[in-house]
């Protein structure tokens, strides 16, 4: 049986860690004058320098060896053949099938689910068409201008992140905006001073059972019918459904026709590519959704077809796994310097920290070593008034990704070159520190802190949906070496429940802290 610490390569990681542990980064580029022409890589519109970190050619050696001792290519074909690699749910993970732009087959239970794909992108064609261009008319037979996404989670986070990155292309006449917490104040706000007659709701959630958004649906349905003063019937113009769970949306109220499938062979983090995208084919237009597709399988074809020391997602997840597991980091920083990507690190923590963030194996059996750290970012440059000073000179080891896209704002040139050359420095400055060894010890920098820079031809569709499944591969990568399931979320269940409970059980049930706290709150 697999055993990650029993790997002949996993002990001479260690021993490679020991030995290099006092080495300087830098020492590596006065030692290696082509080091940055060897450690950067680009696929897809994407450039990845991954040269500032603490890693020489044995170390990658070993790590390529921790690779293919976890039988990485046959996990990456079970993968996209649709193999059901969620074992605790028994379920195929075809997001990779959803943006599978050669429509080559691909079988779930023996049929071929292409057909289902190829169906639901042109609902959503016909249906953002239609809105786009104004033929979408409310109940008073008024256009729509503002289209409201209910959902939380994988059904927020990918739409609200790609929307707000891609904003350069939103369309001129209409406003999105994202609800998701069930706190009130954020679809009161949303709500606020919107016309009723010119507004849309997606109500988006693969199970329709999640608590806050069914609360937010009914919120939203509720104003709606108090604001037109009118029966239900008026409910099927302004409410769209994206679901698994067609009976339960249809329920709510969303008429069958105007209700857009998922699959449970759709992850939620995983799920922007589907219809949980409808708000970003909107926002961008269909063409464009497409061409975040087809970004996305261009990645994919990287990342299957590549020599694993080319492959962007494998190198970014080894030197993952050697910073996590070899130098005992807690933490993986985002940085990207690109305002329009300030979801990003967000969309990110979901998509490492609820895959990854496991603590048993494949088989159920307790690991004993590190899994998914704890990602956390912030656009620069806000970032360096609020938290590079930890970075610069706190006591913490923190590897940073920095994300830059190339063609920016050119017209404003004077704001793009202070932008890059913040993010240039800034990297450099936490490999070199402080250039005066013998500083005062308030003032030194140790440097010697790793990163990798990747850059986006631009911020386009297809950049951006490379970007993404760059990060997915990256996190399914680690999952298979650290022979976890990167695909369910056991552990978010059990808050779920806990919520339930929490109101229907006898308070006296509950530790004294939990206790004081419901009487504070009057839940008591
Ligand atoms: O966080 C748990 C989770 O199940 C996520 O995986 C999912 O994206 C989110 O809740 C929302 O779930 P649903 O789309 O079913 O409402």
């Amino acid at each position: 049986m697999y055993n990650l610490k029993d790997a002949r390569a996993w002990c001479e990681l260690e021993q490679l860690a020991e030995r290099h542990k006092n080495d300087r980064i830098i020492d590596y580029f006065n030692q290696q004058p082509d080091r940055f022409d060897r450690m950067s890589k680009q696929a897809a519109g994407l450039f990845l320098d991954y040269s500032k970190n603490k890693i020489t050619a044995e170390v990658l050696s070993a790590l390529l060896e921790l690779a293919n001792n976890a039988q990485l290519k046959a996990k990456i074909e079970q993968m996209f053949s649709g193999e059901k690699i969620n074992q605790t749910e028994g379920r195929a993970v075809l997001h990779t099938a959803l943006r599978n732009r050669n429509n080559k087959p691909v079988l779930v239970d023996g049929q071929n689910i292409m057909p289902l794909i190829n169906e639901s992108l042109q609902h959503i064609e016909r249906f953002s068409e239609q809105v786009r261009s104004g033929s979408w008319l409310g109940y008073t037979g008024k256009p729509i201008k503002n289209i409201v996404n209910i959902g939380i989670g994988g059904s927020d986070l990918g739409p609200s992140m790609v929307c707000d990155a891609l904003y350069d292309y939103q369309h001129p006449n209409l406003q999105f905006l994202f609800v998701s917490s069930v706190d009130s104040a954020q679809i009161n706000k949303a709500l606020r001073y919107l016309d009723h007659r010119e507004t849309l709701f997606i109500v988006s959630s693969k199970s329709f059972t999640t608590l806050e958004t069914q609360l937010n649906a009914e919120s939203a349905k509720q104003w709606f019918l108090d604001a037109c003063q009118s029966a239900d019937q008026e409910i099927s113009k302004h409410f769209v459904a994206v679901t698994a769970n067609l009976d339960a949306a249809e329920k709510f109220g969303v008429a069958r026709q105007n209700i857009f499938q998922l699959w449970d062979w759709v992850g939620g983090r995983f799920s922007l590519w589907s219809s949980i995208g409808l708000p970003i084919a909107l926002c961008i237009g269909y063409q464009k959704f497409v061409e975040m597709l087809e970004g996305a399988h261009e990645l994919d074809q990287h990342f299957q077809t590549v020599p694993f020391e080319e492959n962007l997602p494998v190198l970014l997840a080894l030197i993952g796994i050697w910073h996590i597991n070899f130098q005992a980091a807690d933490s993986q920083a985002v940085f990207p310097y690109d305002q329009p990507l300030h979801i990003l690190p967000a969309f990110l923590q979901q998509l490492d920290m609820e895959s990854n963030g496991k603590s048993v194996d494949i088989h159920g059996e307790k690991i004993d070593y590190a899994t998914a750290p704890i990602v956390w970012g912030q656009t620069g440059s806000n970032g360096q008034h609020a938290f590079f000073q930890l970075m610069h000179q706190g006591t913490r080891f923190v590897p940073v990704d920095f994300i830059g896209s190339l063609a920016k704002d050119s017209q404003n040139s004077k704001h793009s070159r202070a932008l890059h050359t913040n993010m240039l420095a800034q990297a450099e400055a936490f490999m070199l520190g402080s250039e005066n060894r013998l500083a005062a010890s308030h003032q030194y920098c140790a440097g010697n802190k790793p990163s990798n820079t990747i850059l986006l031809d631009s911020l386009d569709p297809k950049s951006l949906g490379a970007l993404i499944a760059l990060y997915e591969h990256k996190i399914f990568v680690q999952g298979v070496i650290w022979n976890i399931n990167s695909f369910d979320q056991w552990g978010v269940q059990l808050g779920k429940k806990l919520a339930v409970k929490m109101v229907q059980q006898n308070p006296a049930d509950h530790d004294s802290s939990t206790v004081g706290l419901l009487k504070k709150l009057n839940l008591g």
